[in-house]
C-alpha cells in the first residue's frame, strides 16, 4: 500500500489533461467492440421507422462505428459521415473500406457550432453521443429537422452513464478501492462530461414526434479487450481526479494503470457495463 500512496512522477503519464482525437477514437472503437450491441438494436429500430431510407447521415460520426452499422443495416443506402475532426473521418473511411462499404460512404468535415452544411439533407439522421457536445444543440436539432426529407427520422443516442469496469467489491488487502470509479464518474459529471438533458422536450419543440427507448448493455468481451478498454478509458479520464482526489483514489488509479498484479491487464475480474438511451424523432 505505502509504495502506492504518493503520486509518483513516473505516474504523471497516466493523468492526461489533454486527449487527442486518436486516443478518443481508440476508446470509441473499443466501446463499439465491447458495448456495441445497442448498435444492432438501434439500427433495427431505425429500419422499422425509415425502411426506405436511401440517404443517411451519421452526425458526429467519430471513428465510424455507427456509420458501418448503418451501412450494414441499410444495404441500398448511401451514408454521409459528418464530423469536425479530419482524424475521425479518416478512421470512418478506413472502417468502411475494411468492411467493403467504402463505395457507399462519404464524409463532410464541418463544425456544427458554426452552421449546418447547406447542401446536406437526408432520410435518416443518426447522432450518437454527439448532440451533447454541441454549443447549441437545439439550434442544430432545428437545422436537422429542416434538412430531413418529409417522413424522415432522427435517431439520437446517449450513454446513460460512463462505462464502468470494476467489480463491486475487492478481495481483502487489495490496493484498489472499488469506490474510485464512482468518484471518477462523479468528478467527470461535475465538470459536465457526457452530461445531456432529457432531449424529448427540445426535440418536440423543434417539431419532431418523439419516442424513447433504453438499451441496457452488459459488455461481451474477452479479458484482454476489457483491459484495453479500461486502460483507454481510465487513462484518458483520470485527469478529472487530479487536484481533488484523495491519496487513496490516486493510489487506486496508479495500481490499475500500473503493471503489477492488480493492473487492469492482470486482475482478470473486470466486467464492462454501459447503458444507453435512444430517441427516435420523426418528422411527420
Ligand atoms: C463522443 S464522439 C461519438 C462518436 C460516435 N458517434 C460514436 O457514438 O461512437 C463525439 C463526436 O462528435 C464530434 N463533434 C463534437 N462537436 C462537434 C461539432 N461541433 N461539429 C461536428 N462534430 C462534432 C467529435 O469530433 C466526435 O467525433
Amino acid at each position: 500500500m505505502s509504495e502506492h500512496s504518493h503520486h509518483h512522477g513516473q505516474a504523471s503519464g497516466h493523468f492526461h489533461t489533454h486527449t487527442t482525437d486518436a486516443e478518443l477514437a481508440e476508446t470509441l472503437n473499443l466501446d463499439a467492440l465491447i458495448l456495441g450491441s445497442y448498435l444492432e438494436a438501434a439500427t433495427e429500430w431505425a429500419a422499422e421507422l425509415a425502411p426506405d431510407a436511401a440517404i443517411i447521415m451519421d452526425v458526429g460520426a467519430g471513428s465510424g462505428a455507427g456509420t458501418v452499422a448503418l451501412a450494414r443495416r441499410f444495404p441500398q443506402a448511401s451514408i454521409t459521415a459528418l464530423d469536425r475532426s479530419a482524424v475521425m473521418l479518416a478512421q470512418t473511411l478506413a472502417a468502411a473500406q475494411e468492411q467493403g462499404m467504402a463505395g457507399r460512404v462519404d464524409t463532410i468535415e464541418a463544425d456544427l457550432n458554426n452552421a449546418w452544411p447547406a447542401s446536406a439533407s437526408a432520410d435518416l439522421m443518426w447522432a450518437s453521443s454527439s448532440l451533447h457536445e454541441l454549443a447549441d444543440p437545439e439550434r442544430t436539432m432545428k437545422e436537422m429537422f429542416a434538412a430531413l426529407n418529409p417522413g424522415g427520422v432522427l435517431i439520437v443516442i446517449e450513454m446513460d452513464s460512463l462505462p464502468s469496469f470494476l467489480p463491486e467489491s475487492m478481495p481483502e488487502g487489495s490496493a484498489v478501492d472499488p469506490g474510485v470509479e464512482g468518484r471518477l464518474h462523479a468528478a467527470l459529471a461535475g465538470s459536465g462530461w457526457n452530461q445531456y438533458p432529457e432531449w424529448t422536450a427540445g426535440l418536440e419543440r423543434v417539431g419532431f414526434a418523439v419516442e424513447r427507448r433504453h438499451f441496457p448493455t452488459l459488455g461481451s468481451s474477452t479479458p484482454e479487450l476489457s483491459a484495453r478498454y479500461a486502460r483507454a478509458f481510465l487513462g484518458r479520464m483520470a485527469f478529472a481526479l487530479e487536484g481533488t482526489a484523495s491519496s487513496a483514489d490516486r493510489a487506486s488509479l496508479e495500481v490499475l494503470l500500473g503493471t503489477g498484479p492488480e493492473s487492469v491487464e492482470r486482475r482478470g475480474d473486470l466486467v464492462v457495463r454501459g447503458h444507453r438511451t435512444g430517441w427516435a424523432a420523426r418528422k411527420l
